[in-house]
């Protein structure tokens, strides 16, 4: 199959497609493919078969599957605490990232001088898209800035105090993979699913099953906004994602 679309999911994200296993020079990658919307997505599941965590994730490899299904289009999933107060439910598709993660390798150039532009980091026509798909279940999406963290644990209250200054949500997975989708010339957008309010920013603990109670909540619109989503993005790519290495190598 040649993919139009990848799809990289999330914790609770099932599409049911049929098995395929890829090989890639970070590792094999299990993926399914799945007719939806009328296209063809390769369907990844983020964490695997043995459900890594976000650190223990082969990020290159999901990025080299993408690549070799000859989809140019990224799409991820990904849940998200705010540290806005919006509401939880709600979805953010993000416009910027900060990273404060430690242990990934983010490049897939370690021995070159290759610095991409990160000015618009995300696909703006995949944005577009998802923000559409997301009104089409008549909600509003918010644009926001994703905060990854390295985890694997939950962040402190002192954490989120300081990370809060930086942006909107947080999560564990949504870095490197914009990073490493550019240097593929991907067009690379996530929708993220804010499943609880931050630590620390409420009295209660937070715990990860209030994070996986709020995904099965709203998976089933997750699943509708993926489907309205899918045949807004436009068949020619208009956007910059694909020149990313034109001028970024010394
Ligand atoms: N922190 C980090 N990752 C997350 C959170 C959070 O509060 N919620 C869902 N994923």
């Amino acid at each position: 199959m040649r993919a139009d679309i990848t799809l990289i999911g999330g914790v609770g994200i099932d599409l049911g497609g049929e098995e395929v296993y890829m090989k890639t020079p970070y590792g094999k990658v299990k993926a399914e493919e799945v007719a939806l919307a009328g296209r063809e997505v390769l369907f990844i599941p983020r964490h695997g078969e043995d459900h890594l965590p976000p650190h223990m994730v082969s990020y290159r490899a999901i990025l080299c599957a993408a690549k070799k299904s000859g989809a140019r289009r990224v799409i991820s999933t990904n849940t998200v605490g705010t540290m806005s107060w919006h509401q939880v439910g709600s979805f953010v598709v993000p416009h910027d990232f900060v990273e404060f993660t430690r242990s990934r390798p983010a490049t897939f150039f370690e021995h070159r001088a290759v610095h991409v532009d990160m000015t618009d980091p995300y696909c703006p026509q995949l944005r577009a898209a998802l923000k559409e798909g997301v009104k089409a279940t008549g909600m509003e999406p918010h644009d926001g800035i994703y905060v990854c963290t390295e985890g694997p644990h939950l962040e402190t209250p002192a954490q989120i105090g300081m990370i809060r200054n930086f942006g909107d949500v947080v999560g564990m997975t949504g870095y490197p993979e914009v990073v490493l989708a550019r240097e593929l010339g991907l067009c690379y957008a996530t929708i993220c699913v804010v499943t609880n309010v931050a630590a620390g920013m409420k009295k209660d603990a937070l715990t990860i099953t209030e994070v996986l109670d709020q995904m099965a909540e709203s998976i089933d619109r997750l699943r509708d906004i993926i489907s309205h989503a899918l045949p807004k993005i436009p068949e020619v790519r208009s956007c910059r994602c694909g020149e990313a290495l034109d001028e970024a190598m010394l």
